[in-house]
Formats: structure tokens, C-alpha cells, sequence
């Protein structure tokens, strides 16, 4: 079969190519493992698979073996199952959990179905792709602040594929605040500045030309950091947040810096103990903001998955996919989408077409 494949830890142009690769087959145990064979429509990717080719943090997450193929965030349709809900021809959109997710960039691929939801049919597979895994952290992660109507929102890296999905969640009842919940939000281009007004923005500040942490807006109640790491949770001890006794939440989806250095153990130290440390002192230390690293937020689960797709059916989230996607699936189309990542220039997801 047609498939995406890594050859080695290194630079995008000299190790990802479009090649040929035998096609998976489920495994003995695939009945009770809940093993799903799936002809892939799309596949999008997340920062974490341009880390792992990078060899950057090849101490928390090493690739599979090499040659490999990228990602699990799909749409498709089952080929083989043993699984009701999931049975042979069905539309479904699969993710991966935290132990990684491989082979999804490839005509056909094995998902879990735990980790699988049916595709609603007026949800395009390009769409679907899309929203896997990203919108359902932000999901995770808006429902985890329980955010109230009044409060006033900040969200760094906000046109991003998280941060496009959390912008939009904090306004819907239930899951986030209310319409009248205040969302400032940060972007340096004008795709980005124009992608977060039309998802109902109250503020852009534009972080190459203002300081966030000095604006009028301040303080807020809440920030979602999906770009920024330290420097973020020092302004918001700083004053940019309210302490923790009157209500200050600071979610960390990038925990020290975007780029993830991790190739020893002391590495590894250097980076967790801060984070920890940060969420356990808080808890007690109201005159802080109260920290809470994504960390511990949990797993895109199938369940996860089937609820972001019920808002996208009631109209309350939209899929936001890069302008330059779907790209093809080709060499050149699947570098495109990873060098995208690598330089952080998305807006919305980066998903490539497979059929
Ligand atoms: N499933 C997931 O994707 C997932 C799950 C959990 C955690 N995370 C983590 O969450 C973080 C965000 O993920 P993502 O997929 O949303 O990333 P992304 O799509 O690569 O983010 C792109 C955004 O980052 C912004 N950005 C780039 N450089 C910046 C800088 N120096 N300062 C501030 N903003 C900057 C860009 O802003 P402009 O608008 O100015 O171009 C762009 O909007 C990552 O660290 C990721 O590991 C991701």
C-alpha cells in the first residue's frame, strides 16, 4: 500500500517520503483488543509527531522502529472488525492515546476502538480528521477550568489546532462559559488575527507587537498557554492572572517551552519536576494563580471523541483546517504539512488527503 514513511530521526526533506509499505493485519488477540482495520480517507498531525521525527525527546517518545509511519488521527472506513458499534463499513474517526499513535498516514491503518467514534455524515472526513485528537484535548481542557458566563479568558497561541478548537468552546454553555464569557486571544498574522474574529474573538492581541501581560484587559481569570510555556506562567504570577484565592487558573498546554528538548534523564528531571512542583504549591498557595499542567488532563478517549463530534452536528464548534490543507498525498504534499508544524505557522489543522 501507498504510505508516509520516517527513515530516520532527522530534517523533514531527507527523511519523510511517500512510499510503499506492506499492507497492517490485525493482530491474534484483535477480537479482544477491540482492533479495528481501517481504509484511510485523511490523517492530520499534531506537534508531537514533528518531536518524534525531530529525535528531540527521543527519552519520553521514540519512534516505533524505522521505517515508520506518522500519526493516528483518522477518518475512515472499517475494513475488518469484531466490534458492533464498528462493524465492516462503517464511517469512523479514530485518535491515539498517550502511548503514541503510528500508521495513520497510510491507505490503510489499525485503530483502537476505544479510541474510535462514527463519523456523522455531514461531517466531511477531511473535517473529521481534523478534529480527532486537537479538538478533543480542547475539549478536555475547557471543561476542566469550568469556566463561569462572567469570567475573562486568555488564550496564547489561540489560532493554532488546539487553541482554534478552545476559543470557540469557551462560549458554548455547558462546556465552557456563556456567549458573554470575554476571550482575548493571541496572534502575529493576519491569517490568524482574521481566523480567531470570525470564531467570535472578543480581543486579538498581536504578541509581535504588544506584551499581553501589560494590556487593559488584565487581570484575567483564566489563561490556556498553547504556545509559551515559563515566560507565560511568570506574567501570570505577575499580575496578569488573579491569584488562585479569587479564582485564577492558568492551563499549560505547552509546560516549559514549545520546543522539547529531551534526550537525557536529567533533561526529563529538569522538565517535570518544575511542572509538578508548580500544580502541588499552588493547591496551597492561594496567593498564586492555581497551575494545572494538560498533563494530568487525561486521554481522547472514543466517548471524548463522540462529544466533540455532537457539538460540530449542533453547530456549536466548527472544524478549522489550514488553508494550505488537505494536501496531497504525496512527498511533497506530506513534507509541506510537516515543515508547517515544525515552523509553527498553522492555522487551524494540517491534515493531508489520502483517497
Ligand atoms: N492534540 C494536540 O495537538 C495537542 C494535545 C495536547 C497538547 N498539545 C500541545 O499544545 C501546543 C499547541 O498545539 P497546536 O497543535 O495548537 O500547535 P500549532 O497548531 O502548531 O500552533 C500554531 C500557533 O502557534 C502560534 N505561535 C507560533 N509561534 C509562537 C510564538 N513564538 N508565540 C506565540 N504563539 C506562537 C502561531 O501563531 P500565529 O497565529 O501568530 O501564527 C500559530 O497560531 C503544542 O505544544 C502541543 O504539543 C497539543
Amino acid at each position: 500500500m501507498k504510505a508516509a514513511l520516517v527513515s530516520a530521526c532527522g530534517e523533514v526533506d531527507e527523511v519523510l517520503n511517500v512510499g510503499t509499505a506492506e499492507a497492517p493485519t490485525r493482530s491474534a488477540n484483535a477480537a479482544a483488543s477491540g482492533e479495528l482495520l481501517v481504509k484511510v480517507h485523511a490523517c492530520s498531525i499534531s506537534p508531537s509527531e514533528w518531536r518524534l521525527i525531530s529525535g528531540d525527546a527521543d527519552i519520553i517518545k521514540k519512534p516505533p522502529g524505522f521505517p515508520y509511519i506518522p500519526s493516528l488521527d483518522v477518518s475512515g472506513t472499517v475494513l475488518e472488525s469484531d466490534t458492533p458499534e464498528f462493524a465492516v463499513g462503517a464511517e469512523i474517526v479514530a485518535t491515539w492515546d498517550n502511548v503514541g499513535g503510528f500508521g495513520g498516514m497510510a491507505e490503510q491503518c489499525i485503530v483502537k476502538a476505544s479510541l474510535t467514534a462514527i463519523r456523522p455524515e455531514q461531517i466531511s472526513p477531511v473535517d473529521a480528521a481534523a478534529l480527532a485528537n486537537s479538538a478533543g484535548h480542547a475539549l478536555l481542557a475547557v471543561k476542566s477550568q469550568r469556566i463561569a458566563p462572567a469570567d475573562r479568558v486568555l488564550v496564547l497561541g489561540a489560532a493554532g489546532g488546539v487553541g482554534s478548537c478552545i476559543v470557540q468552546l469557551l462560549k458554548v454553555p455547558g462546556v465552557g462559559g456563556s456567549d458573554s464569557t470575554h476571550v482575548t486571544a493571541t496572534s502575529a498574522t493576519k491569517e490568524g488575527k482574521d481566523l480567531l474574529m470570525s470564531l467570535g474573538v472578543d480581543r486579538v492581541i498581536d504578541y509581535s507587537l504588544e506584551k499581553w501581560w501589560e494590556t487593559s484587559d488584565l487581570p484575567f481569570d483564566v489563561i490556556v498557554d498553547c504556545a509559551e510555556g515559563t515566560s507565560a506562567w511568570q506574567h501570570a504570577c505577575d499580575g496578569a492572572l488573579k491569584p488562585g484565592k479569587d479564582g485564577g487558573r492558568f492551563l499549560a498546554l505547552v509546560q516549559k517551552e514549545h520546543r522539547i528538548i529531551m534526550k537525557s534523564y536529567w533533561d526529563f528531571t529538569a522538565f517535570l519536576v518544575p511542572v509538578f512542583f508548580r500544580q502541588l504549591w499552588t493547591t496551597f498557595r492561594t496567593s498564586l494563580p492555581k497551575y494545572q499542567t494538560s498533563m494530568t488532563m487525561g486521554d481522547v478517549t472514543g466517548l471524548v471523541l463522540r462529544d466533540v463530534l455532537d457539538l460540530v452536528v449542533d453547530g456549536k464548534l466548527k472544524a478549522i483546517v489550514d488553508p494550505h490543507c488537505p494536501l496531497p498525498f504525496t512527498t511533497e504534499g506530506v513534507r509541506t504539512a510537516f515543515k508547517l508544524l515544525a515552523e509553527r505557522k498553522a492555522h487551524g489543522k494540517l491534515v493531508v488527503q489520502i483517497d
